[in-house]
């Protein structure tokens, strides 16, 4: 009788051989291709990010780094087939289902991204999805199109057309002056082509692309996450890439994935003072609740996204606050130290390391504690916060891709993903007579 290893949830299941990230979650290191995070988020930006996860290697030059951050950055054209999913929902629908439904939309304008099956040298038969020049072109623009259907979803929400009239192309050299020239700050643009959210050239436009171009390379990749895993899963069976790219996108959805990060804040928004930290730590405690951005599968100590973005999140909500400042007639005086959502975000932090609840459970705070609470500070609305983690996470599900199509020496790695099961139910049962229709 065959004995199948019984691994729920795949905690000790190494399912294939990957060079794109490494992670020590007892040491809480995080690296992308042999290069720390804190190093990555300090000295480069997502463009040269993207390069690196997909390639292996940053840009060879600057012209090389335009070239790539052309193809990959948010445009404000889509297809009309994508336009017309998205303005088809009503504006306040989930973005996460818009942009699935655009995503797997897409895939429909890209029949020729199919794969082919061919006969091997060995006379085996298999699929082929083009060179491997031909596989880069399409990861560069699945990113592209993933971005510009975000950014049509924003335009959306906020009432604005889907398709915008301005071209979101900006001229790629490299900038931290006002209005800079990075993927992030692309982004904004196409969300917002007539800048009456974020105003181009204005301060908070460059401080604000900058820390999103920081998250962005914050959430880029994370080894073989839940949505990653199905990002891999759909490719086995030989799905096409923008179907792949769907179902990833609805795996990052759930709350104890990517939608984590809106999780947080509406969990931050539902405790609405520090005082109310200690009532809503005791319901944890009583498993009557989870605490929402806290936990790691892989990190059993601090979750080194998570500092970088506490260390943002002040920088963030200083700009937004001296923005407020200028605009209201009546200064606020607010600063970091008193928006309210990162006071309780604190409080609850604090409260939760000092309990042994938490630190024998080895839970600390992990990449979307406090990436909402910076997200918000934006402006972004709370259900958009997913949408940001897929735009980023669209390059480490394309590297993985890539990495999973170019290991062709690894067949047993190009196998159909199909765990078994261990069968707990009846066996060889009898039709009841009033069940039977024919
Ligand atoms: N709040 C309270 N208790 C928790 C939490 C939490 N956030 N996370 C885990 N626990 C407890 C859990 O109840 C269990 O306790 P016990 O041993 O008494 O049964 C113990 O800790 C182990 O938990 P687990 O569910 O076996 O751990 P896991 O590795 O399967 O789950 C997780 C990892 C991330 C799904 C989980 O920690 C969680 O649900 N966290 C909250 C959601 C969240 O923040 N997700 C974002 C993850 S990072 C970004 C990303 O992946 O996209």
């Amino acid at each position: 009788r065959e004995v199948w290893l019984y691994d729920p949830g795949y905690v000790s299941t190494a399912c294939c051989h990957s060079s794109i990230t490494f992670i020590d979650g007892d040491k809480g290191v995080l690296e992308y291709r042999g290069y720390p995070i804190e190093a990555l988020a300090a000295s480069c930006g997502f463009t040269s990010v993207a390069h690196l996860l997909l390639e292996g290697t940053f840009p060879a030059s600057v012209s090389a780094r335009s070239l790539f951050a052309q193809s990959i950055e948010p445009k404000a054209g889509i297809h009309p087939l994508v336009g017309d999913v998205i303005q088809s929902f009503p504006r306040d629908a989930h973005p996460m289902t818009m942009l699935m439904s655009a995503t797997a939309a897409m895939s429909a304008c890209r029949p020729e991204w199919n794969p082919a099956l061919v006969r091997g040298d060995g006379g085996s038969l298999r699929l082929v999805y083009g060179t491997r020049a031909l596989r880069s072109h399409i990861a560069q623009e699945c990113i592209s199109l993933i971005g510009s259907a975000a950014a049509a979803i924003f335009r959306h929400m906020h009432g604005m057309s889907v398709y915008s009239e301005r071209s979101a192309a900006v001229s790629v050299k490299h900038s931290t002056g006002a209005s800079p020239n990075s993927f992030a700050s692309a982004f904004l643009r196409a969300a917002d082509p007539q800048g009456s959210i974020w105003p181009e050239n204005s301060q908070q436009f460059a401080v604000f692309a900058e820390a999103l171009d920081v998250l962005f390379v914050l959430h880029a990749d994370h080894e073989l996450n839940c949505s990653t895993a199905a990002m891999r899963h759909l490719a086995s069976a030989g799905s096409d890439v923008l179907t792949c790219l769907a179902a990833a996108i609805g795996a990052l959805y759930g709350p104890l994935h990517g939608g984590a990060n809106e999780a947080v804040l509406n969990m931050l928004e539902d405790i609405g003072s520090p005082d109310a930290v200690e009532a809503y730590v005791a319901s944890v405690k009583r498993q009557e609740r989870k605490l929402m951005g806290f936990g790691h599968r892989v990190y059993r100590s601090y979750d080194p996204r998570a500092k970088l973005m506490r260390q943002l999140a002040r920088k963030v909500l200083q700009e937004a606050a001296d923005g407020h400042n200028q605009r209201s007639s009546e200064p606020t005086g607010a600063d970091t130290t008193t928006d309210p959502l990162l006071l309780i975000a604190q409080r609850l932090e604090k409260r939760a390391l000092e309990d042994s609840y938490f630190t024998e459970r080895k839970l600390y705070p992990n990449v979307d504690f406090y990436s909402g609470v910076v997200y918000r500070a934006m402006r972004f609305p709370n259900v958009f916060f997913p949408v940001l983690f897929a735009v980023a996470r669209s390059v480490g599900w394309l590297a993985h891709w890539m990495e999973m199509l170019d290991r062709d020496a690894l067949d047993a790695e190009r196998k159909i993903v199909r765990p078994r099961q261990v069968y707990v139910g009846h066996r060889q049962q009898r039709i009841p007579q009033d069940a039977m229709e024919k």
